[in-house]
């Protein structure tokens, strides 16, 4: 099938970027050609039908790369199918509800408004606290969080399968 899609993220220590390349590869099995790119790298998106694009939260807030790339696309993201992802609480249960219902910071949700998204995920996310500085190990204790990896590989895998099944649907 000759339909590009693009999975866009913003990582600071690379757990988004693997949950984006997992989503990437569940596309490419279902026969879709994805690009799977950091945010920031992303100049142009004409050459893609579809655009899914996720960020790490830091303190409430999508990465810096990931809120730009969300502004100065708008409109093109406004052609095309899009599906959002925050990634970020870790511990057990769902990650939507140990965030009371919150899916996206306020600073995006404007604009994601009016580009109507498919969906928006939130994952869980893995704290590595031999890579944290000072401040960031400070600040995780204060909040009790869980510290490891809590992403659920499965989750990821059924969210990516929704978004293969509805491109592979709604292209001829
Ligand atoms: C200093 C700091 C602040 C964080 N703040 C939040 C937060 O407000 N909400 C949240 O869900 N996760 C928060 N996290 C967890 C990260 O989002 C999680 O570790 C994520 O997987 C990091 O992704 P990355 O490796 O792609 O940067 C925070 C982590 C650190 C180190």
């Amino acid at each position: 099938m000759d339909t590009q899609i693009l999975v866009a993220y913003a990582t600071k220590y690379g757990a988004t970027a693997e949950i984006a390349e997992k989503i990437g590869q569940v596309l490419r099995q279902a026969g879709l050609r994805t690009d799977v790119l950091p945010a920031k790298r992303v100049k142009d998106l004409t050459p893609y039908k579809a655009v899914i694009l996720g960020s790490a939260v830091y303190i409430g807030q999508w990465r810096k790369e990931a809120a730009t790339f969300l502004r100065t696309n708008e409109k093109a993201l406004t052609e095309r199918p899009v599906w959002l992802f925050s990634s970020g609480p870790t511990g057990e249960g769902d990650p939507i509800q140990s965030l009371k219902g919150w899916r996206l910071p306020k600073a995006q949700q404007p604009i994601a408004d009016r580009i109507r998204p498919r969906d928006i995920a939130v994952f869980h996310g893995a704290l590595d606290p031999e890579r944290m500085n000072l401040i960031e190990k400070w600040m995780v204790k204060n909040v009790k969080a869980s510290l490891g990896d809590s992403r659920d590989w499965g989750a990821i895998d059924a969210w990516a399968r929704t978004i293969s099944d509805a491109l592979l649907r709604e292209t001829p």
